[in-house]
């Protein structure tokens, strides 16, 4: 029943972890019917860019093997969400310290989307580095017109910086209670919460806590 609500034909069921290519996923999904979305991008930018020199070998192995996008992909993902997204749903966006600086408003060109926040998350564990050491990642918060808050936005305590150790079920894992705050600030019951390169699947698991329905998968991990 959830699964005709988004798909036409060939359906990837719903609240499962589907081992699947993103964008075969996002092109099956109807117009306009995901509240809000959730991309963490497999990127190569960091770690070509700024030459962290450890990529490759030890710690950094695990990272440099997961199939990476290249920005034209990262567009192709963009302008599926685009699509799929309800009229004043929400994107939230994972940028390593190399897209906040350098920009990724680009990739955003001729969509409805409108940068409308972001936070900042301190891992509260340091990482490596040639020069500073890692300690925070980015999310970047995304409205698809019309914007506005009222209505939309509904939790008002959540700081623009946030402290959260992750239970990692990946080597990107991301933090369990800020997605949880920010699913629950941005959709109701019920609504599907979408992430097409899911990882260790900390959006399924935030889903399950708040009674909304996920639709999603990962490339290299989940059930075929
Ligand atoms: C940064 S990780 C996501 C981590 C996730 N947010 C979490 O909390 O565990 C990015 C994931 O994208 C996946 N990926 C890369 N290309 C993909 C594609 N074309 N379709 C789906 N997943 C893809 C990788 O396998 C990797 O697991």
């Amino acid at each position: 029943m959830t699964d005709t609500i988004l798909f036409d034909d060939k359906l990837y069921p719903v609240n499962k972890k589907n081992k699947v290519d993103g964008i075969n996923l996002l092109n099956n999904i109807k117009d306009e019917t995901i509240a809000t979305a959730f991309f963490d991008p497999q990127y190569r930018g960091l770690l070509d860019k700024m030459k962290y020199g450890n990529e490759g070998e030890n710690r950094g192995k695990a990272r440099s093997e997961l199939p990476q996008m290249s920005d034209d992909v990262i567009k192709e993902f963009i302008i599926e969400f685009n699509r799929i997204i309800k009229k004043s749903g929400h994107l939230f966006l994972w940028v390593d310290k190399y897209h906040l600086c350098t920009g990724i408003l680009d990739w955003f060109y001729n969509t409805d989307f409108k940068l409308v926040d972001m936070i900042v998350w301190d891992k509260d564990k340091i990482g490596m580095g040639y020069r500073s050491r890692r300690k925070s990642e980015y999310l970047i918060v995304f409205q698809k017109e019309p914007i506005r808050a009222k209505g939309c936005w509904t939790l008002h305590n959540i700081p623009d910086v946030w402290t959260e150790k992750t239970i990692k079920t990946h080597p990107h894992s991301k933090p369990i209670d800020l997605q949880k705050q920010l699913i629950l600030a941005t959709t109701n019951e019920n609504d599907f919460v979408c992430d097409p390169a899911s990882g260790g699947y900390s959006v399924f698991e935030c889903c399950k806590l708040t009674g909304r329905n996920f639709i999603g998968g990962d490339v290299e991990y989940g059930e075929d």
